[in-house]
């Protein structure tokens, strides 16, 4: 394989330009020609590829979002928009692709590889880590960092006034961000997609907490949370306890961004090289991933197929903490 190129699809994470750089440059060191594709397959439809230098990638290890640019692309979610796709790669006589980005990404890549036969091998870029078949995904550590340096602020205040706060997190599917953050911050509940919320239990903890005087209280909710968001939560909450100071706040997209944590940029840069080096070893449609801290690549179809986390016992654990 001589020629391969790069694209970031998807939600961005903090950690992708630290993916790219070792992408490229270990592309470069084993004598391969490497391409970068702008705005996913948005740019890989419109040809929107070009050839990348060592150089090209100086200096962004560093920095937050993504130097090729992402994109949602629903075009290419149809066999016709990825017909173009293929042939925009085929006419740069393309060989092989490497896509950071989710499990979306992932069936893209998945449909593209079985209908044109260009090897795809995916990198896990996103900041919600809900993806099989690896530990951890790039982005996942800065985020939750970033939620972790935000509610601290947010105790401070609430410890000063007294008051409840209800602090909304990303996490569309998953509570990965809410749990590892709550657990960090010693929030007092946290509410997840993975398990259905009983809000009659929630206000008996929060009633049990007044009632002991335990005056700051902070619940975590992520925002696929079958409840609601923190506005939901909140609302609920000063209707049921009128004389309690209820606040709410939304971190929203400021956990996308930033400068990647040092773990962050550890494991994109090993997971690039490790793309490159899978893609020479003749792997085709599998994830890197990272399994009790060993690189490891798993088929797109086994990442693919679903799988509820149950973290019953990690809930139960911040309760237990919490008293
Ligand atoms: P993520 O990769 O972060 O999960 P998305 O779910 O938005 O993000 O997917 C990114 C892109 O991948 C979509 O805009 C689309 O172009 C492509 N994609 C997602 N799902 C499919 C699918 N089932 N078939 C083909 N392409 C898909
Ligand atoms: O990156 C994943 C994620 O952060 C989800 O948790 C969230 O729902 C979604 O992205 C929002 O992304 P956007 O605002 O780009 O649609």
């Amino acid at each position: 394989m001589k020629r391969i190129a790069i694209l970031t699809s998807g939600g961005d994470s903090p950690g992708m330009n630290a993916a790219i750089r070792a992408v490229v440059r270990t592309a470069i060191y084993d004598e391969k020609e490497i391409y970068g594709i702008r705005r996913g397959y948005a740019g890989m439809m419109d040809g929107d590829i070009f050839p990348m230098k060592a150089q090209d990638v100086s200096n962004i290890i560093q920095r937050g979002g993504t130097v090729l640019k992402t994109a949602r692309c629903p075009e290419f979610m149809t066999v016709e928009g990825r017909r173009k796709a293929a042939d925009q790669l085929r006419k740069l006589q393309i060989e092989g692709l490497v896509i950071v980005g989710g499990d979306g990404s992932f069936k893209g890549a998945l449909a593209l590889e079985k209908e044109s036969g260009i090897p795809c091998i995916g990198l896990p870029g996103t900041i919600d880590r809900d993806i099989k078949g690896t530990e951890t995904t790039i982005g996942f550590d800065t985020a939750v960092n970033t939620v972790v340096e935000a509610m601290d602020k947010i105790r401070d205040t609430a410890e000063s006034h007294d008051r409840l706060f209800v602090v909304e997190v990303m996490g569309r599917d998953a509570g990965y961000i809410a749990l590892h953050s709550g657990l960090a911050c010693g929030a007092e509940d946290i509410l997840i997609p993975e398990t259905i919320t009983h809000m009659e239990e929630v206000l008996c903890r929060i009633d049990y907490d007044e009632r002991r005087k335990k005056t700051v209280h902070i619940l975590v909710v992520a925002e696929g949370d079958d409840f609601g968001g923190a506005a939901e939560v909140q609302e609920r909450i000063a209707e049921r306890f009128p004389k309690l100071d209820v606040r709410s706040c939304v971190l929203g997209h400021i956990q996308r961004g930033g400068t990647p944590s040092c773990a962050d940029r550890v494991l994109a840069s090993r997971m690039g090289h490790a793309a490159v080096r899978g893609l020479s070893q003749g792997r085709r449609a599998e994830m890197v991933g990272l399994q009790q801290g060993e690189i490891c690549y798993t088929p797109f179809e086994d990442v693919l197929s679903k799988e509820w986390f149950h973290r019953e016992d990690m809930l139960e654990m911040i309760r237990v903490l919490s008293i």
